[in-house]
Formats: C-alpha cells, structure tokens, sequence
C-alpha cells in the first residue's frame, strides 16, 4: 500500500526527495508539510558546517570510536550517543552520521580512529549502545560504512574481494547487531565495491540482507559521493542519494519512470522511507547546551578508555615526586582524528596544565620541556637541541611522563597510512629520555595503531590513551596520580611486527581490488591461531588493583545455546573495573575456526575484596560458523570449550561443553565421496558390511583403512563406474532415498 503522503506527490517531488537538497539536507514539499532535515557528521561529536568551508559550530568532542572500543563498556558509548543528540537538537540537526563500526582489518587503514575493533562482536555491542543513546534522546544515527569499508586506499572504486563466511562472520555482524537491536534511522552505504558491486548499487547488500534477512525498516543513505548510477542503487534499495546532485539524479529517475526501466513502486517505498525521517526527527530545542557538564563526562569517559599497557610499579605517581613532563603533546593535545569526523572542540584541555593541577595537590614538583615539534621538518641541529633540553630536564627529575604519538597529519580518512612507526624525533626523544631519567613514563595519544618495539623495554610504564576527545587531557591527569584506575582493554592487537599482521600482504590490494585473503583470520583470530604472539594482545590491559575468577559453570541449553557462570574478585586494594571475556574455542564441524572467538564479555567494577557472580547467555550464533553450501548458520555436533581470558593470548579458567548442534548431515548422491559415504551414521556401517560380503572371485581389494583414505575423496559414482554390479543400483537408490528423509 502506498504511503498516505506519497500517494499524493507528484512523480516529480518524488524522484527530487531522494536525493539531497543540498550538502547537507533533504528536500522539503512544503504544500504536503513535509520538512527537511539536517544531517551533519558525528560520531565523536557534533559536527555542523553552516558553510561547506569552515569546520563547524562549538561542540563537545566525546573520547572518538578507537578509545571507546577500548572501553569495552556500552555504557560509555550510550553515554556518547546521548549526549551528542543533546548537542545535536540544539542545532536543529535530525540525524546525526555514525557510529561506524567498519572491522580494523589492518592497522594501516587511516580511518581506524573512527571505527571501534577488529573484533565485530566487541564493534556491534558498542555500536549498537551508541544509537541507542542518541535515538533515545529524539536524534536519528546512521551506522556505516555498509560495507567491507576497511580501507581509504582507492575507496571509491576499489572492490573488496570476500568470501561468502568471511562476510558474514567478521564483516557483517556488527552491522547486524547495530540494526536488529538498535533499529538506526539509516545505515548509510559504503563506498567501495564488495565483489564486483558496489555497496550503494548492491541489492544483495541493500536488500536482501539489511532488509529481507535484517528486518530493517529505515533508510539506506549513500555515502557522501558514493552513487554513480542514481537509477540502479534506488532499484538495488538505495532511498537517499547524498550530497545532492543539483536536480541532475531526480531527472534521471524521471526519464527511467517515464521509459519503464524503473518501476514507480520502487520510488513510492524510496520516497516513504525519506519522508518517515522528516517524522522521527527531533525538533529543534532552545534549551542551552551545558557544555560544561559536558566535558565533565568527557572526562569521565575518557578514563574509562585508556589502556594501562605495562606498568612495573611507578604509577599511579607518589605524593612528593619531581615529575618531568616532556613532549609537545603535553600542551599542544593531540585528542581527535582529522575529515569528516572533525570536531570544532569547545574546550581543550592542555594536559601539563591538568597535570600541575593535581600535582599541587601532592606536593608534586612539574617540569616541563617539549623535546620534539610537531612539524616534521625542524633541521637536525633544532631536533637535537630540544632532545638535549628535555634529557636534561628528566634527569633532573625522578619521573619521566613523555607525551607522544601521532601528529594530526598521519591518518585521516581518504588514505591509509604505510608504517606504525612514531615520527623519528620522538622515537630517538624516548630512547634518549629513558636512558636519562630514573623512571619514565610513556602516554600515547594515536588513532592507528603504533609500534613501541624501539623503546618498550626501556619505559617503565606505558599509558596508551588513544583519541580520547577534549578532556583527554583531565583524564590522563586523573589516570596517572590514580584519581581514576584504569580500565580499558586494547580492541585491536598491537603486534610486534607489521608483517605479523594477517592482511599483510593482501593490504591494500592492486589493480581496483583488494583480497581478503585471511578469511575470517582478523586481528588476534589470526594471531592467536597462527602462533604469531603480538606485543600486547586483543583484551590486554592492566589495573592499579588486580582481579582473579573462579568457580566457572558451563551448562548447555536446549542443542545450541549454553548458560556460564563465574565468579570475578577484586584481589587487590584498590576499587577498579575488570573486563570479564569468555571466548569460544572449537574444532568441531566442516570449516578451521580460529583458535578462540570472542563470544560475550561484561565489564564489572568491585571494590577491594569484593566478589560477584556474573552470568552470559550464550546463544546459538556463539556456537555457530556460516556455512557455505547451506547458505545459513550452523551449530555443529560437537564440543566447544569456553574459557574465561584475561585477554585474547591468556586463558585463565575453561570448561569444555558438549552440544548436539545442528542435523547437518547432508542427504547422500552418487556425487557424495566414498568418505561422506563410508562415515554416514547409518549408511556408512551398511554399506561397509555390504562391500566386506562380496565374494573374493569378484576382483575387490579388501577394504582396510589404507584403502579407503586413497579412494576416500572419490564421488561414488566412480566406484560404482568401476565395480559394476558388486553394488547394485537399487541397494545404492534405497540407501539414498533414505538419507533424503532424514536430511
Ligand atoms: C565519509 C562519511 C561522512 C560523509 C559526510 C564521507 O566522506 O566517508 O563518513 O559521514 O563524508 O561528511
């Protein structure tokens, strides 16, 4: 049935309602009321252009989608989602454009500052609480990039070349669980091309999937300049083309109505789909904004997210210690990503000057000098003259805190970055530094991720604080004199060789085409699995308390599903937050499986001595693998081994369960191997017996296991080809026709 309001558009208001009106906005038909909304980019914070050219009105930028993967708390990122659509219903904004939960399949990729993990379970959870933070508050998300958007390398043409498991167990299901739990006003279409196709014209991605398998009711927008056939992406499920085309998309879809290559009814549901954005939009809110609550929880959040990466002792830093704060990054904050999701911050927080905040309260004693530039062309003599100053300055100190990482220019997004390695001078800073001063402290701000491999055993403790917005600076004030205890986990692997990584050598394909050779092998999947050990693995991070877990219950439920229990301890005596992870490892069924997969996890905060008993539902998909040839998911028979890690590298307590899984065995044919054949549950013992009777004069070999390993991957009807009657064909039709009836 037609919408009640298109039913009455003229064709021409149609075809214009599914492009944009502008950069920024979509069409309004004021004789119908129809009203246009404003979209902007997100999702680390509001990002409102009045003008294409200038960066945007005043907005809090929140810690971006890197750190909070490292959160591994949805609290924090429906936090986020919440206060960003606050930000946004002052502006009159409808939609705001994230979270992107796009899988980090290399470390490489320039936009991994704006993508959560390289785990899509980790990904679909945080997305998932992201949206509905913000819709709560009345402002529409939009999760992309949709999908297989893994790199800026040539990304608007190149094809992503993935297999059918690959997709849907590492590409898909964060997608997934962002849309069948979280229903986002849109999901925008991606860029590139998957197979062939791209993302924006591919009624597989757009149709198929998303909404015949998905169930998802809202509107598919394409990426900004994505579209190059407005006409096929409409029929492939497209509904809005963004940034409008000036008229130029609406007369194509006006000439294919009127020559009948495109079908009205496709236009109706298009145009309906756009029109119902118009109606969950948030209207426009005079209340104020208050900032200043705002970067207060920024606060808080950020301190959440960092990762305490190594720590022998010297943090939290001591009442009464003489700290050298060394780095340009001390005052000059590196705290969010560059593109779209830039932020015009409201307030910035200079770390050196939240860091001699606290120290006055501690008798501390700063110094500071900044010891690198963030330009990368000082000549050698100015290079050497600021590492000198700032050797100076950390000897003369007990404690070294060197503030470093990527400069703004590394990575953004329209290209991936070629190393991981830290700019030379801060690199050469560290190692001098360490030498010099009695303890030395590394803080890391980056998107990407960075090696640490020239410096990491010189460094007594290494804060890696990733982009954690405007009050990154409060925050790693609050992390080192222990106001706050850190409690983030790493959601990407930081390895100790790139070539370690899985994509290495398919990263960034050639020719208009990138392998996803890997398979399903991403991140600590490979890692774990290929025994190639990282420098700190996917779910590391230490604490200022420590935590033990014992007492692990695994129950299966029902043929698929199993309930575990564990009890988590504060063993330390401090008050912190521990992240509970249970993996699942496996070889049972048809396809290899990664070593460990992670499957649930909760992130739990005890006082000292304090104890709690944490249950996970695991449902069927924890089990499950996609199967090729079924086209679907499938549990099979089997035993599954679930262990509690400290972190993707470290199992700390498993327990095997046993699970009856899925019927899978396939119906037998004469193109069935001697193998699938011989291990039939109930053909198989027949049909042994049967061939053990034939009579010694009819020429068959005897049937040891040597023989059937030779001929096991024969179709059978060569053997029947060349043993003639010994099986006769009716024995072999009965056995058949069984097995159809009980597949
Ligand atoms: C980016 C999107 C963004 C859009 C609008 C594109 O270049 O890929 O993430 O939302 O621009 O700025």
């Amino acid at each position: 049935m037609t919408h009640p309001v298109v039913s009455e558009m003229t064709a021409e208001e149609k075809a214009h309602l599914l492009s944009g009106r502008d950069f920024w906005s979509t069409h309004s038909v004021e004789r119908l009321g129809i009203t246009s909304v404003t979209m902007t980019d997100g999702p680390h914070g509001v990002r409102l252009q009045r003008r294409s050219d200038e960066s945007g009105t005043p907005a809090t930028c929140f810690p971006l989608a890197a750190a909070v993967g490292a959160s591994w708390d949805p609290a924090v990122a429906r936090a986020i989602g919440a206060a960003i659509a606050i930000e946004a219903r002052a502006q009159g904004v409808g939609i705001v454009l994230g979270p992107g939960v796009n899988i980090k399949r290399s470390p490489l990729c320039g936009r991994n500052f704006e993508y959560y993990s390289e785990d899509p379970l980790l990904s679909g959870v945080l997305g998932a609480a992201h949206v509905e933070g913000q819709q709560a508050e009345g402002v529409g998300a939009s999760v992309k990039h949709f999908a297989a958007n893994n790199q800026e390398t040539d990304r608007m043409q190149i094809s992503a070349d993935v297999d059918e498991r690959t997709l849907r167990e590492i590409y898909l299901p964060a997608f997934e669980r962002v849309v069948t739990e979280s229903a986002p006003a849109t999901v925008m279409a991606a860029y590139n091309r998957i197979n062939g196709t791209p993302a924006s014209a591919n009624t597989w991605l757009l149709t198929d999937v998303l909404r015949g398998e998905w169930g998802f009711r809202g509107a598919v927008v394409s990426d900004w300049g994505a579209v190059a056939d407005p006409v096929a992406s409409v029929r492939a499920g497209l509904d809005l083309q963004m940034p409008g085309t000036g008229g130029r998309s609406a007369r194509l879809i006006l000439d294919a109505l009127a020559d009948g290559s495109l079908d009205e009814t496709v236009v109706d549901r298009a145009a309906a789909r756009v029109l119902e954005l118009g109606r969950g939009a948030a209207e426009m809110d005079d209340r104020d904004v208050d900032f200043a609550a705002h970067h207060a929880l920024a606060r808080t959040l950020a301190s959440e997210c960092a990762v305490l990466l190594t720590n022998d002792g010297t943090l939290p830093l001591h009442q009464g210690t003489r700290i050298a704060v060394i780095g340009e990054f001390a005052r000059t904050p590196r705290f969010q990503g560059s593109g779209s999701s830039r932020v015009a911050a409201v307030d910035v927080d200079e770390p050196l000057a939240c860091l001699r905040e606290l120290a006055s309260m501690r008798d501390c004693d700063v110094t500071f000098a900044p010891g690198f530039t963030l330009d990368d062309a000082p000549s050698t003599e100015a290079a050497t003259a600021l590492r000198a100053e700032a050797v100076a300055t950390a000897s003369a100190a007990e404690v070294a805190v060197i503030f470093a990482g990527l400069p703004d220019t590394a990575e953004s997004e329209g290209f991936d970055r070629s190393t991981t390695l830290l700019p030379e001078q801060q690199s050469a800073l560290i190692t001098a530094v360490a030498a010099a001063a009695p303890r030395t402290v590394v803080v890391l701000a980056h998107g990407g991720v960075v090696t640490m491999e020239e410096w990491h055993d010189d460094v007594h403790a290494v804060l890696d604080v990733s982009l954690a917005g405007e009050a990154a600076g409060g925050a790693v004030a609050d992390l080192l004199f222990g106001v706050a205890n850190p409690s983030g986990r790493l959601a990407e692997t930081i390895p100790v060789r790139l070539s370690d990584t899985p994509s290495y050598t398919n990263f960034p394909g050639e020719q208009g085409h990138v392998r996803y050779g890997e398979g399903v092998m991403v991140g600590y999947r490979w890692h774990e699995t290929a025994e190639r050990p990282a420098r700190h693995p996917f779910g590391h991070g230490l604490s200022y308390t420590t935590f033990g877990v014992d007492d692990l219950t695994v129950t299966a439920v029902g043929d698929d599903s199993a309930t575990v229990t564990v009890t988590v301890r504060n063993t330390g005596r401090l008050a912190g937050s521990e992240v509970v992870q249970i993996y699942v490892s496996t070889t049972a069924g048809p396809v290899r499986r990664p070593v460990r997969e992670l499957r649930s996890f909760t992130k739990i905060r005890l006082e000292p001595g304090e104890s709690h008993r944490v249950e996970f539902s695991l449902s069927r998909r924890a089990f499950a693998y996609w199967d090729i040839r079924r086209h679907g998911w499938v549990v099979a028979p089997g035993d599954y081994t679930v262990q509690v890690c400290r972190d993707a590298a470290t199992v700390l307590t498993d327990q095997v369960v046993t699970l009856t899984g899925d019927h899978t065995a396939a119906a037998l044919t004469l193109q069935s191997t001697v193998e699938t054949w011989t291990t039939h549950p109930q053909i198989g013992p027949e049909l042994l017996e049967l061939l053990a009777q034939v009579p010694p004069d009819r020429g068959l070999p005897e049937i040891t296991p040597e023989l059937l390993r030779m001929v096991g991957s024969m179709p059978m009807q060569k053997i029947v080809d060349m043993l003639g009657d010994v099986l006769p064909a009716p024995v072999l039709d009965e056995m058949m026709t069984r097995t159809e009836t009980e597949a």
